[in-house]
């Protein structure tokens, strides 16, 4: 989906910038479609991962494998080992291996220092492989295996879960499903070799991809793909980037208590690669461990879209992904943009194929999944737009309802169009709706809920499901 824009708004050799970039998509992206992708993040993880993935189309495919087998001449045993051995005898394997710094985490974590994520034994292993790691002498090569190593980390913690009724390896981090350290009742200890070695090979999977897509365009148009990456707050890189981006496709932070930062400490603490104290005060975020207000997210997102269309070319365009039920958070894009001279020309939503989160799983209507994806252009002209019209919601959200031809409907398709029709009337700025108010006039307008498509159902089709709920 992000390649079909970066097709559609920019051409080959063209800037395109991602400045909320995370692990990269945008930029790379534009990078394999020949053009200079640009990755911005505040986060020094988001850019290890994306240079990461980047980088593997340098250096050949053969030192890559002979990295491997390297790694496997000197670690597989003595992890092995180190697996079998008794808790007493583990101190003998760490001689001579440099420990991670043992930083303080945050609050709401189960455990005080960075250390006491790992158990010993996990402790050690990871130790031992990023030893024989730093010595590989292919730059290459040694980065691949880096980022494998990355992603052995995220599963040989205190923190991992296994997946229930899975295999034990499946499971991910308690980071990644209620977002704070939280150390597992259970802990799994999986096999350092057998886990590092699977994702190594993921590795090589992916150079391989990577260096045919390149391949095929070196013989067809020819190889033009570049890649340049920052680490700052979004609002500093417009002195570096003023006027000098072709195409912005970007996914700001959704204020939601996720602390990115905090969350990221798992591995930035131990790749050395820790966010100063300033860079956490400039972290888009709502909460964390700043406490960071509200009203101040608010303020930063409308100041963030400024930035973006500070750094666009004239005439070029904007692309925002978003979703939240704070219709504040759209007022604060939609206004910087008119404000800043540019002009909305799509909306789309992206719902039906979504991942849903765990939230959403739990069959809750009131939880957004899908997004909108804004597109603006820059003409230059700073739009006047009174916002101070009043909307007649339960009006609006009819007329949206009987349009659509569909017997089925997701709650955050209806969502947009509202914001949307809000915009255009001029009555986004008096929008102010709870979530069970909307979902109230849903139902008095004959749609039902269905917990597990997650989706709005006519009421004349309900006898077609069975789980659905009134
Ligand atoms: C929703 S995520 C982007 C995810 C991305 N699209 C991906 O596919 O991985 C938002 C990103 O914004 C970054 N961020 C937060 N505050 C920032 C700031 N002030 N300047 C630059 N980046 C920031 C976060 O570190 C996070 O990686």
């Amino acid at each position: 989906m992000v390649r079909q824009y970066i097709l559609r708004y920019s051409k080959e050799r063209e800037r395109v910038l991602d400045p909320f970039g995370g692990s990269g998509v945008t930029a790379i992206e534009a990078f394999l479609e020949n053009r200079t992708g640009i990755q911005n993040d505040i986060n020094p993880l988001a850019n290890f991962i994306a240079e990461g993935i980047v980088n593997l189309a340098e250096g050949e495919i053969t030192d890559y494998k002979a990295a491997l087998i390297t790694l496997r001449e000197t670690c597989q045993k003595k992890l092995d080992e180190l697996y079998e051995s008794p808790d007493d005898l583990i101190p003998r394997f760490r001689r001579g291996l440099k420990m991670p710094e043992n930083v303080l985490l945050p609050r709401n974590s189960d455990v005080r220092q960075y250390r006491e994520l790992f158990t010993e034994r996990q402790l050690t292993a990871l130790a031992l492989l990023r030893h024989a790691i730093d010595r590989i002498q292919n730059p290459f090569a040694k980065g691949g295996m880096l980022l494998a190593w990355s992603a052995t980390l995220a599963k040989l913690n205190r923190t991992f879960l296994s997946a229930e009724g899975r295999a034990e390896s499946r499971g991910g981090s308690s980071i990644f499903s209620i977002y704070r350290y939280k150390i597992a009742k259970e802990p799994v200890d999986l096999p350092a070799w057998r886990t590092f070695e699977e994702r190594a090979r993921n590795v090589l999977v992916a150079k391989v991809e990577i260096d045919k897509l390149i391949e095929v365009k070196r013989r067809t148009s020819g190889w033009f793909g570049g890649f340049e990456t920052y680490e700052k707050d979004i609002d500093d890189l417009v002195a570096q980037l003023k006027e000098k981006v072709d195409y912005i496709f970007t996914d700001p932070p959704y204020g939601g208590h996720i602390s990115y930062l905090d969350l990221s400490t798992l591995w930035n603490c131990w790749l050395g690669r820790l966010p100063s104290a300033e860079a956490r005060q400039r972290e888009l975020i709502v909460g964390g461990g700043l406490d960071i207000k509200e009203s101040a997210y608010v303020k930063r997102l409308g100041k963030s879209i400024t930035s973006c269309l500070d750094m666009l070319k004239p005439g070029r365009w904007l692309s925002v992904v978003f979703q939240h039920w704070n219709t504040a958070y759209f007022y604060a894009i939609l206004s910087s943009a008119a404000e800043s001279g540019a002009d909305l020309r799509a909306a789309v939503p992206q719902v039906g194929d979504t991942i849903w989160s765990m939230h959403k799983k739990k069959g809750n209507e009131s939880v957004l999944a899908g997004e909108l994806i804004l597109t603006f252009q820059k003409i230059g002209k700073r739009r006047e737009f009174s916002q101070g019209k009043t909307l007649d919601v339960g009006k609006v959200l009819y007329e949206i309802l009987s349009s659509e031809n569909s017997a089925v409907l997701y709650g955050e398709h209806l969502f947009n169009r509202m914001i949307i029709a809000a915009w255009t009337s001029g009555a986004i700025g008096s929008l102010n709706i709870t979530k069970q108010e909307f979902n109230d006039i849903i139902k008095q307008h004959g749609w039902l809920y269905d917990v597990d498509k997650h989706y709005w159902v006519r009421n004349r089709h309900v006898s077609l499901f069975t789980s659905v709920t009134n």
